[in-house]
């Protein structure tokens, strides 16, 4: 066993010669938009990111589906499949079996298999002192969805926040081709901030972030300024918070927004500094949003 759960990694990696290993994972969603296509495309690409997540590549992948058919019409269910299938094709491999259970309310995600080198496996152990932190998605997908439940969502912030949810961690993951990662990770249920800190401790180190820098979905700051907001955020900040060095005048919503949960976000790379201008020119949806510093360990400081 390569990465097992010491380090709260993305996916399990196990080696099976000296030049091959497998990556694991499984991941499953409740429905965050109405749309079946949609949420079907949004959970797969979703359950995919953990494995380009670590340095890996997606070989096939099961579906795992709950489902109330006694309820519910089976055409919806056959288009969370297809909008799943529609992913899976996009990433290149084929959902080739799966499970599913009667459930009051809908879930749905693959079990996914991949490989990746032994020798080329990113974890969130790794990160270095001077290392840039690149993002490659904007935050706030999981304030948005909230708005959006509460239908006092735009239909341009709903589009842009599709948009971004339903993109595969893919092309994020190929441009680090060649490139010195130190360690990544994708940005989920625990926020930028929880998976900060994951990475911060599982690397020994501490980590500054520009609040200005990190790039954030349209209506997400005036959405959780009126409390709009999931559970989840709320208790990501109460739980990651303390780890947190805050400048005095940032406020509440402003530290909420940092620790908002999200579904299918973007990738956290540790990068050396000098690889810094390849990586923009080549994903220039990604943006620089601090360093990792040699100490407080395991404390993440925010700059205004
Ligand atoms: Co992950
Ligand atoms: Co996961």
């Amino acid at each position: 066993m390569l990465v097992g759960t010491a380090t709260a990694d993305d996916a399990a990696v196990y080696k099976l010669d000296d030049g091959r290993a497998i990556v694991q994972t499984v991941d499953l969603i409740t429905p965050i938009v109405d749309d079946p296509y949609v949420y079907g495309q949004i959970a797969a690409a979703n359950s995919l990111s953990d494995v380009y997540a670590m340095g890996g590549r997606p070989l096939f992948a099961l579906s795992i589906v709950c489902f109330p058919s006694r309820t519910v019409g089976l055409d919806c269910l056959a288009d969370i499949l297809r909008g799943g299938s529609s992913k899976a094709q996009e990433a290149g491999i084929a959902i080739v079996g799966g499970h599913s259970v009667e459930d009051q309310e809908p879930k749905y995600g693959l079990v996914v298999t991949g490989i990746v080198d032994p020798d080329r496996i990113l974890t969130n152990a790794g990160a270095r002192p001077g290392d840039v932190l690149v993002l490659t998605k904007p935050i706030g997908a999981g304030i948005l969805t909230t708005a959006l439940k509460k239908q006092q969502l735009s239909d341009e912030a709903y589009g842009r926040v599709v948009e971004v949810m339903t993109t595969l961690n893919r092309a994020a993951a190929e441009a680090l081709e060649g490139l010195e990662v130190h360690a990544l990770t994708d940005v989920t249920g625990f926020g930028l901030l929880g998976h900060l800190a994951e990475m911060v401790t599982a690397s020994g180190v501490g980590a500054r972030i520009d609040f200005g820098a990190v790039p954030v979905l349209p209506e997400a700051a005036e959405l959780v300024a009126q409390g709009i907001y999931p559970g989840g955020t709320k208790r990501n900040l109460d739980h990651f918070g303390p780890k947190v060095q805050w400048p005095d005048e940032l406020p509440e919503p402003k530290r909420l927004l940092l620790a908002d949960a999200q579904t299918s976000g973007g990738l956290l790379i540790s990068l050396a500094a000098r690889d810094q201008d390849t990586l923009l020119q080549r994903l220039p949806s990604a943006e620089v949003i601090g360093e990792i510093q040699p100490d407080p360990a395991g404390v993440i400081q925010i700059v205004p």
